[in-house]
């Protein structure tokens, strides 16, 4: 009896199908598992003067809580274990109106500890569904939308439990002992940003002169820089969400060069330098709970004596 004779699929097809089956294991990964796999990152920075002992500084950002979010929540609670000297939120608290609660919820151990925050795009309008392709294509629009969020509740708790807004403001601490200037900005993502109005040199008998805002647009990180500021934090890139092992991330959402996605570095402005740290985050868009190659994670940065 003759067989049926089938032809082997060819080389194209079979690629191609193993590019899809890769593609939907990564999804499935990223959406499943890595979105909720909170990291904490420890990181040194010689900003200190010299001879002083080191400070432990927590860096926050972009929780985009939702009430329902337990796990995050209580992962964030037990960060108090680690007794940051000083804790700082970079914005985009909010996935929900109803989160203000969890939010000052998961915070309320580290709201006893000296902090200082700013306010990101999340804090005033709620999220919406996108087409997570058109980062691809350049920062997201800011726009004026009605979904606003009760932004003044959560500033209120958080001032209320003694941490300083820095929302276009400056601010000075006590931490550890150590005199500490902070200024920060609203969302330069919203063009809220008012530096120029806060411009200043460096106070030269400060013992740390930190800049804050939520997203790290370089006219910020430029005119903070100018002024002589030491360590810049920002948040908002997510370090890019969905990143390409080996590669890293394609986008940061706004107008940051690449390499400076996340983590640790110099940021130059002519001859004069400052720290910079930007945060991934802890959490997305509830309309894009997707995280690959890039897990969500706080940062604990212990500040020491420079060379
Ligand atoms: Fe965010």
């Amino acid at each position: 009896m003759a067989g049926v004779s089938r032809r082997p699929p060819s080389p194209l097809l079979t690629a191609a199908g193993a590019l899809v089956a890769a593609g939907a294991a990564s999804l499935a990964w990223g959406a499943g598992v890595e979105v909720r796999s909170y990291r904490l990152r420890r990181v040194e920075v010689p900003v200190l003067p010299a001879g002083q002992a080191p400070l432990k500084v927590l860096h926050l950002s972009d929780l985009h809580l939702t009430p329902g979010q337990h796990r995050k929540q209580a992962w964030v609670r037990a960060l108090a274990a680690l007794e940051p000297d000083l804790v700082v939120d970079t914005g985009d608290n909010l996935a929900s109106a109803a989160a203000v609660p969890a939010v000052l919820s998961a915070l309320e151990p580290l709201l006893a500890r000296p902090g200082a925050f700013v306010l990101g795009s999340n804090d005033y309008f709620g999220p919406r569904p996108k087409n997570p392709a058109g980062y691809l294509r350049g920062p997201s629009k800011a726009s004026h939308r009605p979904d606003l969020l009760p932004t003044g509740d959560l500033v209120a708790g958080l001032v209320g439990a003694g941490w300083a807004d820095l929302t276009n403001a400056r601010a000075e601490l006590d931490v550890g002992g150590r005199r500490v200037t902070l200024v920060g900005v609203d969302d330069p993502h919203l063009g809220r940003d008012r530096y120029l109005d806060l411009s200043a040199p460096a106070d030269p008998r400060a013992d740390l002169r930190l800049g804050v805002a939520h997203a790290p647009y370089r006219r910020v990180l430029d005119a903070m820089t100018s002024d002589g500021l030491d360590l810049l934090l920002a948040g908002h890139t997510h370090g890019g969400q969905l990143c390409v092992p080996g590669f890293g991330a394609l986008v940061t959402n706004c107008d940051l060069p690449r390499r400076y996605v996340k983590g640790l570095h110099r940021w130059e402005r002519g001859r004069d330098a400052a720290w910079l740290h930007v945060s991934a985050g802890l959490g997305t868009s509830p309309y894009a709970p997707v995280r690959f190659a890039c897990p969500p994670e706080a940062t604990l940065l212990t500040l020491v004596a420079g060379t």
